[in-house]
Parts: structure tokens; sequence; C-alpha cells
């Protein structure tokens, strides 16, 4: 959930760090801090709060680095102090470690350096490897023969031998100034290696700007890096050549192209990313295609029941791609919360298909699922964002959701790329076990020609009225989402974005399952938004709505343009142009993004970083 980042190079240090920190700033942002060697001595600084701190006070500085470390975190273990903040060093204050990940022996490890006389001044789990690594250091014999930098790679694979759980580390020592170490088992660390310069991250978007010629570790590899160097070994200590690749990936664009926040331009961006990814998969009106995936066909032919599993807004695509693909081919799916399919025994036979669907690629519990699938036999098939992500490389075939990258802790365009590709690769399936001929393939792929356009009115004609609807809801303490059939995930989505990004409660119900409880919730404080375009289940969802309208609640209506039946009874109604239904919820989630947007905003909250949250939730 932090942002690693680590740099030796001839570039200004201190200012490399800081302009990684802000692509990371994303992944979590409560603090941060940098270590670089001054010469050979070790420096540290680091704040609590926002990266422009933290860059404040280092103005009162100048250092001569040609290496440092940096961290941007996601309170795990202990409080957002800067104390609890990256980087933490050892006793001497001559190693400094950042780390993503957390350390399951904890309390035994940290009762064991206490009683042999290491003062533990922070209450992170991190704290624990520098003086792990301190220690390991100072068991090494250090002869004339043992160059420094294997004393150090030496002592990080003593230290690390200790550890159990997850990490991605990057650490300084001060005898071995301009080389870092880093490691990593079970959270991603990417190492870039530019022309006498390289850089280590968790995220690629850190490392593009300085290289797109990467490496991406492997679980229990080390990586030792100088200007001039770059090992990899295993954790047994044996070299391995390094896999270079080169990343052809759109960076993400550091200013907000005049939108206030990302996620703002990123709910503005998704008409133009639904038309590229048609594009580039239907080729006009083709079979959709996915050149990248490498399950084969005749594998994708056998399968007999489908599970997805997912978290958060990626669970909500699962449950419009179950709904897709129940009803086209007849395959029985779930759509699984990550976090209860990794605990619980689910039946997994050989014959099952796993989808695990994800927008980073790291979610920790999706990962798991993953896994679990694996060590059964079973084959996953990745939908993800991030090329080289875990997710995506530990799958036996992938398909890139095409979203660019998105920076908003809210998803929203990584959403609407998981339904189209959920949709297409529907369609896929079907043509492949010949459930759909080419001509109702093609008759249905001619209703996706106007999509994008579509989207565009909606968002264009739709702003101002969001914006009343905004001001005039949001003081209220809750808020209730409804609907049925293929909009049901639209409901859950809604009520999502909203609650992470104003702080309001809210919750998403199926339309029908409203009155056997949830229904006493409504009175005339509360607004309940109703997504009912009218579709195969309209005259249900209706009778529904009339249900809450009978019960005071303030009705906010998402339904089809030129039907009137809201215009009595509803005070703001929300169109979408006609459509086929199955693509109804790419359109109909659009107002619900801009409602929780401008909401959240007129609060005053900090859209793109709301509290408690981090982009990628890489523990469980
Ligand atoms: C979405 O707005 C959320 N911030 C969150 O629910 C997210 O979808 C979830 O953490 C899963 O992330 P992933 O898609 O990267 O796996």
């Amino acid at each position: 959930m932090c942002g690693i980042f680590a740099y030796a190079g001839p570039r200004d240090v201190v200012e490399v760090l800081l302009t990684a920190l802000k692509r990371l700033q994303y992944r979590g942002y409560d603090s941060c801090g940098i270590a670089v060697l001054d010469g050979d001595e070790l420096m540290v600084v680091k704040e609590a709060g926002p990266i422009d701190r933290l860059e404040k006070r280092l103005t009162q500085y100048t250092f001569q680095a040609r290496a440092g470390i940096a961290h941007t975190r996601w309170a795990t273990h202990g409080q957002p102090t800067t104390v609890n903040a990256h980087p933490h060093t050892d006793c001497s204050g001559t190693v400094a470690v950042v780390h993503n990940g957390v350390i399951e022996n904890y309390r035994e490890l940290s009762q064991r350096l206490t009683e042999r006389g290491h003062i533990l001044r922070s209450q992170t789990d991190t704290e624990l490897i520098a003086h792990l690594i301190e220690e390991a250091l100072s068991e090494q014999s250090r002869t004339e023969d043992v160059p420094n930098e294997q004393v150090f790679l030496q002592s990080v694979r003593q230290a690390l031998s200790q550890i159990s759980g997850t990490y991605a580390i990057a650490c300084l020592w001060e005898g071995a100034p301009g080389l870092m170490i880093g490691a990593r088992h079970g959270c991603p660390l990417i190492v870039g290696a530019g022309e006498q310069e390289v850089c280590l991250s968790s995220d690629l978007n850190a490392v593009l700007p300085i290289t797109r010629k990467v490496h991406i570790l492997n679980d229990d590899e080390l990586v030792l890096l100088s200007e001039k160097n770059l090992i990899i070994v295993s954790v047994t200590g044996q070299e391995l050549s390094p896999r270079f690749q080169v990343i052809d990936w759109q960076l993400v664009q550091e200013d907000r192209a005049g939108f206030p926040t990302f996620m703002l331009k990123e709910i503005y961006e998704q008409p133009d990313r639904i038309e590229e990814i048609l594009s580039q998969r239907c080729r006009g009106e083709q079979i959709p295609f996915f050149e990248e995936l490498t399950l084969r066909p005749s594998e994708l032919i056998g399968f007999r029941r489908i599970i997805i599993e997912a978290a958060g807004t990626s669970w909500h695509a699962g449950i419009y791609g179950k709904y897709l693909l129940e009803k086209y081919l007849r395959l029985p799916t779930e759509a699984e919360i990550a976090s209860e399919f990794r605990y619980r025994q689910p039946v997994l036979e050989q014959d099952t298909l796993v989808i695990a669907i994800s927008q980073s690629g790291e979610t920790a519990d999706t990962l798991a699922g993953l896994r679990q699938a694996k060590s059964r036999f079973v084959r996953v098939l990745g939908f993800c964002n991030v090329p080289g992500s875990t997710l995506s490389r530990e799958s036996d075939g992938t398909i890139f959701l095409l979203a660019g990258p998105e920076v908003g802790v809210a998803s929203t365009k990584a959403y609407t790329a998981q339904l189209i590709h959920l949709f297409l690769f529907t369609l896929y399936l079907g043509r492949l076990r010949w459930i759909l001929d080419e001509d109702q393939i093609r008759s249905i792929l001619s209703s996706l020609s106007g999509l994008p356009e579509k989207m565009r009115v909606v968002l264009e004609s739709h702003d101002p009225i969001v914006r009343d609807c905004a001001r005039r809801f949001q003081n209220a303490r809750h808020f209730l989402y409804l609907a049925r059939g293929i909009n049901y995930p639209t409901a859950l989505e809604g009520a999502l974005k909203l609650k992470e990004i104003s702080y309001i409660h809210a919750s998403g119900y199926a339309a029908g399952e409203f009155k056997h409880g949830p229904i006493a919730l409504v009175d005339k404080d509360c607004p309940v938004v109703c997504i009912a375009p009218t579709d195969s289940v309209y005259e249900k969802t209706f009778s529904n709505i009339e249900e809450v309208r009978a019960r005071g609640g303030r009705l906010i209506v998402v339904t089809t343009e030129g039907n009137s039946d809201f215009d009595q009874m509803a005070e703001f109604v929300f169109t979408i142009p006609p459509i086929f239904e199955d693509l109804t919820p790419l359109l109909t989630v659009l107002p619900l993004q801009l409602l929780a947007h401008h909401i959240a905003s007129l609060k005053g909250l900090d859209v793109d970083k709301p509290r408690n949250l981090a982009k990628s939730v890489t523990v469980e």
C-alpha cells in the first residue's frame, strides 16, 4: 500500500526522490521520508503528513548524495507520526530501510531484539529489519578480501531469513556508499536500469520517468544496485541473470489536465478509453480478440464453471461478469469477494476457471485467491490494468484492461474498462464454445458502436444538474442505492464511490431485497438513488421505487431518456440515451461517479486521497 523508491546516479538525488514520491503518493499518503548517503554519512529526513511538508523541510539541507531511498506510507503498524515514518534506522544510525508489507513475527522479533539490547524507537515492524541488518553486519567477519558490498548483501540476506510475512524493501548502509539493496517477498519491486543510473520502486509509474528498461523482481530475489552495477541474487545467494524488458506504457500524467482532481479527469477520460479499447479489441465489428491472452482456446472451451474473485470495485465488475457469463454461456458463475474466497474452503475442481480481477494487480486478497486456485491446479485468468503487476505475472493468462494509469484512489475508468472487457470476453468465449454464432455476435457488437459518444453525452449534459443535486444533498447522513438485474452492481458501485470519498454512509441494495429490512431506513431525510433504465426488469424496479416514495424517501433516479414516469416523483432525474440493456451499466454509473465527486468536493475533502485509504491494498 505504501510507495518505495530508490535511486543511484548522477542526478540531484533529493529532487529525483521527491519527484518519485509525488508519483507514488496515491499508494499511501499519511507520512513520508527519505534517506541519502551524503558522502559516506547516512542522513534521514522524514515527516508526518503530505509530501510538500517534507519538501519544505528538505530546503534546509544541501546534500552531496549519489544514492538515496524514499517512502510514502499508509500506516499498518503504528500511528502515522514522524517517528513511525520510513526510512527506519538501526541503533547506530548507519543502516536505513524502507519497507512495504507486514512482518508477521513482529512481536517475537522485537522481544528478541530488545533482550539483546536494541532500542526500538518506533511502533513499526519495519524498524526491526534495520536492527536485524545491524546485527548481521556486526556478526559478519570483515576480512580484507570480502568487499563491503558482499558483507552488506550477506547481512541483508541473513536479516530477511529471520522474517516471516511479506516485504519489499530498499536499504542503504554507510559502509557501502553509493550502493542500495532491494528485496521482495510478496510485494512488488521493480528495478530500472538506465544509462549510468539505476532505480528501484514498488510502482512502474515511478520507474518510467527514469528508464523503460526494467527487471521485475521475483519473490525471494535480492538486487544490489549502484550507478555501475546491477546484480540479482536469489535469497540463497545464487547469482541470477536479470530478465530485462522494455515497458511501453503510458506515463501517469503529473498534471490534472485542467481538472480540479485526478478523479474528475479520469471520469472524463472514460469515453476515450472505451473507444480505444473497442478499436483495439474489435477492430470494427470483428469478433473480440485478446492478443495477449496466453490461455489456449482449447483450454477455454473445456471449463464447466467459473469463479470470479476480486475486491471492492473490481468485485462489483465481477458481479456484472457473472450476470453476462450465465446469461450468454449458461456457465455456472460465482462472483466472490477475494478476502472470503481465500479463507473459506471453496470447491475448486479442475473443470473450473478462476477469473481474478484487479486494477492494480497487487491486491493481497485477490493474489491469495489466485494462489489458492493455482495450488489446486485450477487455471487462473487475470483481468488487470497494470503491466508487470504480480497478478499479471502469476495468472495463467491475462487480459489487460487498457484503462491507462489510474491515480484517483476511487476507481472510475478502471471500472468501466473492466465492464467492457467482461462484455467482450463473454462474446469471445461464446464464439469459442459455439454458443453464439457470428451473426449474433455481430448484432450485439453493433450496439457498441455509439457507446463512447453516449458516455460523452451523459457526462457533458449531466454535470450541472449533478452539481445541483450534490449541493442539495451534501449534508445527508446516509444514502441508499437501489437497482435490479444487470445494474445491481451499479447500485453497489455508486454507494462505494460516495462513501469512500465523501465519508457519508451509503449502501447499495438489490431493489427486490429492499423491503426485507433496509426499507426501514427510509425517511424524509434519506436520499434514495434508484437506477432504473427502461430495461427488462423496469416494471419491477418501478414498483420498488414507488414503495420508497410512499415512505417519504427523497428520490434521485437514473433512467432512460424519454421516460417521464419520474418527472413528478423524483427530485432529480439523470437520463441515459437508449442502449442495449447489458451495456446500460457503462452509462448509469457515470452520473453516480460525478455525484460522489461533487459531494466530496463541496465538503472540501481531498477527493484523490481519501482518509484511511490507499490505491492498492497490498495487505490483507
Ligand atoms: C475503488 O474505488 C476502491 N478504492 C477499491 O475498492 C478497489 O477497487 C479495491 O481495493 C480493489 O483494488 P484492485 O482492483 O486494484 O484489486
